[in-house]
């Protein structure tokens, strides 16, 4: 039977990140997409993706999400959006607030201007666990940003339909705390951690990407998708990063909790689980409070969520043994 993306037109907002590339890579790879257009600012970072891409179905575009008028028309055509372009590091949001209202707040409502007008049929948007309960400014606008998408079902006529998923820490990209660990071991043969106990959901670029094909072809429209993914303390993530890069003369040091860093993260809250339900297959499904009948009736066959919230405290902790197991798939870390 045909996938939904086999001859279909995608665009990709921030498809040279590390999201992007990995989902163009599974796209391209696993289906047969008639063209896939990536949308982002920066000339060099898709003049560089061309290179490690030579597809002829892959399409770049220079475009900003807070232009709508250059969205609107690089999505003319497009079946299915994935948005993924955002400002997303804590420290750059909190001192440049403004930058990351234009950026995750309002590109996103252009974003779901833009396939309205177009008539794209989904759009996913990713968003972060940091979007739960919001303690910093970067998680006070992927917040919006969510809201706007799942409101974005019942707020406009058509029939695009809008989703959510929320990703947690993904193992290699830049800002987690792996790389920086294995940065910070590279150029001065030292770990500086804030607090031992401190958590975080780790899962790897592959399974973010699964959690957004899961939602993409599930999602009627309204849901937020989350993937049931393990979480380890930052004392285990530094003993792995030891294991793996450090020598016996690798220092540990100590360093405050930055600002707008929580000691736990969540992925369902506790309001939302009761609207939360247990897929069975590794996912949970968060529906929206206006939830009409059809909503209802599609996910009442499923357990609602067990914990009154899924945070990464609660979640399983991976010990020392399976997260440098994990650590070892990571191409990028192995090479580093
Ligand atoms: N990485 C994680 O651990 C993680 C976890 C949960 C959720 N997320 C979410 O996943 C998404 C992708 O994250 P990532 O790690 O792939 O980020 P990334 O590597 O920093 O990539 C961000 C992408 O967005 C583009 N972009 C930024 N501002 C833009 C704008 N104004 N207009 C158009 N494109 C813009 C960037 O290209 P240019 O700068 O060239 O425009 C780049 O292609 C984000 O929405 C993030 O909030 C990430």
């Amino acid at each position: 039977m045909p996938h939904l993306l086999d001859n279909a037109t995608v665009l990709i907002t921030g498809g040279t990140g590390a999201w992007g590339k990995e989902l163009t890579r599974q796209v391209l790879s696993k289906f047969n997409p008639k063209e896939v257009r990536i949308y982002s600012r920066g000339e060099h970072a898709q003049v560089e993706m061309r290179r490690e891409f030579p597809d002829p179905r892959l399409k770049f575009i220079i475009g900003d999400v807070r232009d709508r008028n250059i969205l609107t028309l690089a999505m003319k055509g497009v079946d299915y959006v994935f948005h993924l372009a955002a400002l997303k590091h804590v420290p750059v949001c909190e001192d440049n607030s403004w930058e990351a209202v234009l950026t995750n707040i309002y590109g996103t409502q252009n974003v779901i201007e833009a396939a309205i007008q177009n008539q794209v049929k989904k759009v996913v948007d990713v968003s972060t666990d940091k979007a739960v309960e919001p303690y910093n400014f970067y998680g006070v606008t992927k917040a919006c940003a969510e809201k706007l998408v799942i409101n974005a079902n019942q707020n406009y006529i058509s029939k695009t339909i809008f989703m959510c998923i929320r990703g947690g820490n993904v193992i290699g990209t830049t800002g987690s705390v792996v790389p920086l660990f294995a940065h910070q071991i590279r150029k001065h043969n030292k770990i500086t951690l804030t607090d031992p106990t401190m958590t975080r959901f780790l899962m790897s670029t592959k399974e973010a990407i699964s959690l957004v094909f899961t939602a993409f072809e599930q999602a009627l429209g309204g849901e937020v998708f989350v993937m049931k993914m393990p979480a380890a303390n930052m004392e285990t993530v530094a003993d792995a990063m030891l294991k793996l890069k450090g020598n016996r003369r690798t220092k540990v040091g100590r360093i405050k909790v930055r600002p707008g860093e929580k000691m736990h993260e969540v992925l369902v809250s506790h309001n939302e689980a009761k609207m939360t339900y247990d897929l069975n297959n590794g996912y949970f499904v968060i529906l929206p409070h206006y939830a009409g009948a059809e909503l209802g009736r599609a996910y009442q066959k499923f357990p609602k969520l067990k914990q009154t919230e899924f945070s990464s405290q609660n979640t399983r902790q991976l010990d020392l043994a399976e997260l440098v197991k994990a650590l070892k798939k990571e191409q990028w870390l192995v090479d580093a």
